[in-house]
């Protein structure tokens, strides 16, 4: 009886652990940096970042369940064929080693992908490669990213279009200058309650205090 619940405890923290490794993941390629905090990258959810598309996503991102970020994985539609002959078929290259980053011969890309800070990628969310995503936008479940998406900005759709920003343009621009994700954890704690509020001039005052004052009320 005790061996069989010891047995089942270590099997629920076995589950948890993995689960928090899981979300937390951080992916060992040079190509792909990620900032503090930014939660929900999982094995595959960043394909082929490479020198030619290096992936970079901010501070403080969610990044939802089943999110794809494409980088260097593309085919070439402008040859005679998208078939990645020297990668697959072809004997002089097939056993050769691709440059460093590169998945394979073939590969193409629009260029690097930038995610800023404070960016909630919704499920199931597709993101190409060339583009950027602006600090604190929200891409919506299912969207397909092709085009860049200004800061503050909700995305939908395919391909992913603005339907609105989160806030009004002197608002935003007063986000962006402040910096907010640069403070330390425990300022940012100090203003918990200015985080949980739904006043953007409340807030800007208090990162300012704590900019002048860290750790102080
Ligand atoms: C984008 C989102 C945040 C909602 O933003 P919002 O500004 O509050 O949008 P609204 O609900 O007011 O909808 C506005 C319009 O966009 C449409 N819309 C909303 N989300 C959409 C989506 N994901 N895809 C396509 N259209 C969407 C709505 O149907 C509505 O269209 P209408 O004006 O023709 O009726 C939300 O819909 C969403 O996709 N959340 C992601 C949830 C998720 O993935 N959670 C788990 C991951 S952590």
């Amino acid at each position: 009886m005790k061996s069989s619940l010891g047995k089942r405890i270590k099997a629920l923290r076995k589950k948890l652990f993995r689960k928090t490794e899981d979300n937390f993941f951080r992916p060992r390629n040079r190509f792909i940096t990620v900032g503090r905090h930014t939660y929900g990258i999982r094995k595959n959810t960043i394909i082929g970042a490479t020198e030619k598309s290096p992936v970079s996503i901010g501070h403080f991102c969610s990044i939802g369940g089943n999110v794809q970020i494409l980088a260097h994985v593309g085919h070439p539609v402008d040859l005679p064929s998208t078939y990645p002959f020297r990668s697959l078929v072809f004997r002089h290259t097939k056993n050769q080693t691709p440059a460093p980053g590169h998945l394979n011969h073939d590969s193409v890309t629009r260029g690097p992908i930038h995610i800023g800070h404070d960016v909630w990628v919704g499920h199931n969310a597709l993101i190409l490669s060339g583009v950027t995503i602006g600090i604190g936008a929200v891409i919506g479940a299912g969207a397909v990213v092709t085009r860049d998406i200004p800061p503050y900005a909700i995305a939908v759709g395919s391909p992913a279009r603005v339907i609105r920003h989160r806030f009004d343009p002197a608002a935003i621009s007063a986000l962006l200058k402040s910096e907010w994700w640069e403070l330390p954890d425990a300022a940012l704690e100090k203003i918990d309650s200015c985080l949980y509020a739904r006043d953007i001039p409340a807030f800007l005052d208090a990162v300012v205090r704590q900019r002048a004052n860290p750790g102080g009320q």
